[in-house]
């Protein structure tokens, strides 16, 4: 009998309806455009408006892969963020209710900073080794915000992908064997009465690759796996220019020396959304996944991926998966490149306005105007309790 793979089966991703234009913000901040374009690699950040948050990001993401046929299924949903909207209930019941999944379910949500969702995604393997004929929903949703006028701005955004995990997967299968590490570091944190991050940027910067050089030895311990068995290399991608530096400290850790343009060139198509989307926290590696499949010219199958996924503060870890045969069939390039494109410029004034909008915090109603893009929105807020709607 054939021995059974695990992984991912489906995967798609949403992000806001909106966008600003790091142009505009340059001009504004009267900052070279070629410091956000070039040395940080960032083009553009989708901005959330007040009525999307991340159970209307993730169930929009969602219902892209979950069918029908599916749902009987699904008896585990994790959503992973570090942009909670409530300190007791599960985000992921909101998107289990507007999609109207099985109640024989257990839902809940996870906290590491960039890392929950790559924490989800080994949970959840784990349970459906354990029993093959079920699938989980793993749900990776963020907006990325810090204050205005900050270092950080330039490397906000965001967006949810929404990844169906099951047996014999379609996709992507999720080799075993992984290197994991923590360190306690205060290089970026939230407070609960924030909206924005704290972070020391330059700090997270080392933290990023300290974490980057310490899962790759722990992976290779583990999985015997050399740098030259690898096809491609995701990184987790606060921005591009994290991803091209942490790419050649990969290379040098193992006594490759890349050039800046070689560099250039192996992350293209692994970072072309996150250039136009922003960081999405935990989502923004499993949308290089994404783009990786959806641009690359040459057929993947059966390529190698290795893995590294990074949540500040911090826990990390290095994993690889395998490109599965057929994999075209179910990618839905088209689409997503049209979620980005038939998004809407804001100006820097709209953008500051979004940023800016406060939700009542005295137990006070909203009701909330109808924005463009997707199916699910955040209508109202009454007697302290969200209100979504499916536009539909
Ligand atoms: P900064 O203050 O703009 O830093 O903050 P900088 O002054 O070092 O400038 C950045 C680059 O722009 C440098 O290039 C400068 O030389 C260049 P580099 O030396 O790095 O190649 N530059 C210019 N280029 C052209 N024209 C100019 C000019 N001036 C300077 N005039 C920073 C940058 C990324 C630190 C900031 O945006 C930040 O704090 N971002 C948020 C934190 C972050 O993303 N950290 C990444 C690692 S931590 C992580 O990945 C976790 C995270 O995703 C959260 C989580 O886990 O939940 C963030």
């Amino acid at each position: 009998m054939k021995k059974l793979t695990f992984g991912i089966d489906k995967m798609a991703f949403y992000t806001s309806h909106y966008y600003l234009d790091l142009q505009d913000l340059a001009a504004k901040r009267q900052v070279p455009v070629k410091k956000y374009q070039q040395s940080i690699g960032q083009h553009q950040i989708s901005i959330a408006d007040p009525s999307t948050d991340i159970v209307t990001l993730a169930a929009n993401a969602a219902q892209r892969i979950v069918q029908e046929s599916d749902i009987p299924d699904i008896d585990l949903v994790l959503l992973a963020t570090e942009s909670s909207i409530d300190e007791s209930k599960a985000a992921g019941i909101y998107v289990h209710d507007l999609l109207h999944l099985s109640p024989y379910c257990r839902v809940v949500e996870l906290k590491e900073a960039c890392y929950s969702a790559t924490a989800a995604i080994q949970l959840a393997l784990n349970m459906i080794r354990l029993n093959p004929t079920k699938k989980a929903l793993v749900l990776a949703a963020d907006v990325a915000h810090y204050d205005l006028n900050s270092a950080g701005e330039p490397t906000q955004g965001c967006g949810a992908v929404a990844m169906l995990l099951s047996a014999n997967p379609k996709l992507l299968a999720i080799e075993e064997g992984s290197g994991y590490y923590t360190q306690h570091a205060m290089d970026f944190w939230r407070p609960t009465y924030r909206k924005t991050a704290r972070v020391d940027g330059r700090f997270s910067a080392l933290t990023y690759l300290d974490a980057l050089r310490h899962t790759w030895q722990h992976y290779t311990q583990q999985t015997q796996r050399r740098y030259q068995q690898h096809d491609h290399f995701g990184l987790h991608t606060p921005f591009p220019a994290m991803v091209e530096k942490g790419y050649g400290f990969l290379a040098k850790l193992n006594d490759i020396q890349l050039s800046h343009d070689n560099v250039q060139q192996q992350t293209a198509t692994f970072l072309r959304y996150a250039r136009r989307c922003g960081n999405c926290y935990t989502a923004s590696l499993y949308l290089g996944l994404i783009s990786l499949l959806d641009n690359s010219t040459h057929d993947l199958t059966n390529q190698r991926i290795g893995v590294f996924s990074f949540g500040a503060g911090y826990v990390a870890e290095f994993y690889s998966m395998r490109v599965q045969p057929g994999y075209k069939k179910y990618l839905t390039p088209d689409v997503n490149r049209k979620l980005l494109d038939q998004r809407q410029r804001l100006t820097v004034d709209e953008y500051e306005y979004f940023h800016e909008f406060a939700f009542p915090t005295n137990g006070h109603d909203l009701v909330l105007p109808t924005y463009a893009g997707g199916t699910f929105r955040l209508a109202a807020i009454e007697d302290e309790q969200r209100i979504y709607q499916c536009k539909q």
